[in-house]
């Protein structure tokens, strides 16, 4: 039995506009003690896939199930399998961090959780905050506590929506190194990010959703090896040459170039050295998950490809 199964799942909204469809077909498992990474552009239907998996949200169509438990049908159990760190920061502000935790031990039924609750604080750097008012703590604080507070019942499978969105590096490795430790110890993760070096260093698998639907979805290392392609990295001030332009990604003064092979090196640099292009700092790379990202949403425009390459991978 897989951790987290997503059968079929469709959503439709109903907006002002007309109905919407923010999710379309989705189907793949999660495998018990594995580390599964979402990624996709904003609006691509991530925290509505999430907030379907949480019953907080219901599925047009499809089932979706945690451990065995339909998170409809049998609501509460499927729930407790959760630990869910929302995207958006919610909170109550009359409370100190450990009554929010006592709180929300409470609503799992779990008594005298303090010995955990402790762990949790000083694992997350929290340890000096557990008197503090929530209301005192700054974003970065309140991220940790909305994290403390999705693990208080030491559930099996802890989703993570965003987690590191706008927080500073050192909670970002706090946090990795905690939630590193519990995937170790048998927990399954899933997590949404939009930084695709956390995703490329942390996850076991990966699935892209683009508008609503899966695109891709492999071992993180099959899509890098998948592109398997040659980056060619530089800076540099000067306007590039028509032909190179269109396929270049562009960051400031940093150019980047995707090559298949040692001869398109050559020529992509004769081209350059032709348009009188200053290149500064050249570096040739692998491609990493940044690339293969792009590469796979740019490709996913074309509808024929999707289906395809949405059931790749998928685990049995
Ligand atoms: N309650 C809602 N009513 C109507 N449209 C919604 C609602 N929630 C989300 N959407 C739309 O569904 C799409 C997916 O949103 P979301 O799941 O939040 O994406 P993501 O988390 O990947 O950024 C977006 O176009 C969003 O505007
Ligand atoms: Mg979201």
């Amino acid at each position: 039995m897989p951790a987290v199964s997503f059968q079929e799942v469709s959503k439709t909204y109903n907006t002002f506009r007309g109905t919407f469809q923010a999710l379309d077909d989705v189907s793949f498992d999660i495998g018990r003690g594995e580390f599964f990474g979402l990624l996709g552009p904003n609006g691509a239907g991530k925290t509505t896939l999430i907030s379907i998996l949480a019953g907080l949200n219901r599925a047009s169509a499809g089932r979706v199930t945690v451990m065995g438990h339909d998170v409809v049908l049998d609501y509460a159990q499927a729930r407790k399998q959760l630990g869910i760190v929302p995207q958006e920061l919610v909170f109550d502000p009359f409370f100190s961090v450990r009554e929010t935790l006592r709180i929300q031990s409470g609503y799992f039924g779990v008594k005298n959780n303090d010995d955990w609750i402790d762990e949790v604080l000083y694992e997350l750097g929290l340890e000096d905050k557990a008197g503090a008012n929530m209301r005192q703590l700054s974003g970065g604080m309140k991220r940790r506590v909305l994290v403390a507070q999705a693990l208080v019942h030491r559930p099996p499978v802890i989703v993570l929506d965003e987690p590191t969105a706008g927080v500073d590096v050192e909670l970002r490795q706090t946090l990795w190194q905690f939630i590193a430790k519990l995937n170790r110890q048998g927990h399954t993760v899933l997590l949404t990010t939009h930084y695709l070096e956390e995703a490329e260093a942390l996850c076991h698998r990966i699935a892209m959703l683009k508008r609503g639907r899966i695109v891709a979805l492999d071992r993180t290392a099959n899509l890098l090896a998948g592109t398997a392609s040659t980056m060619l990295r530089f800076k540099t001030d000067d306007a590039l040459p028509p032909q190179l332009a269109p396929q270049a990604r562009v960051t400031g003064r940093i150019v980047q170039l995707k090559a298949h092979d040692a001869a398109e090196v050559e020529t992509l640099l004769a081209a350059l050295r032709q348009a009188q292009v200053r290149v500064e700092e050249l570096e040739i790379g692998r491609a990493d998950l940044e690339d293969v990202f792009i590469e796979i949403m740019q490709g996913a425009e074309q509808p024929a490809a999707q289906g395809a390459q949405g059931t790749q991978g998928v685990a049995a």
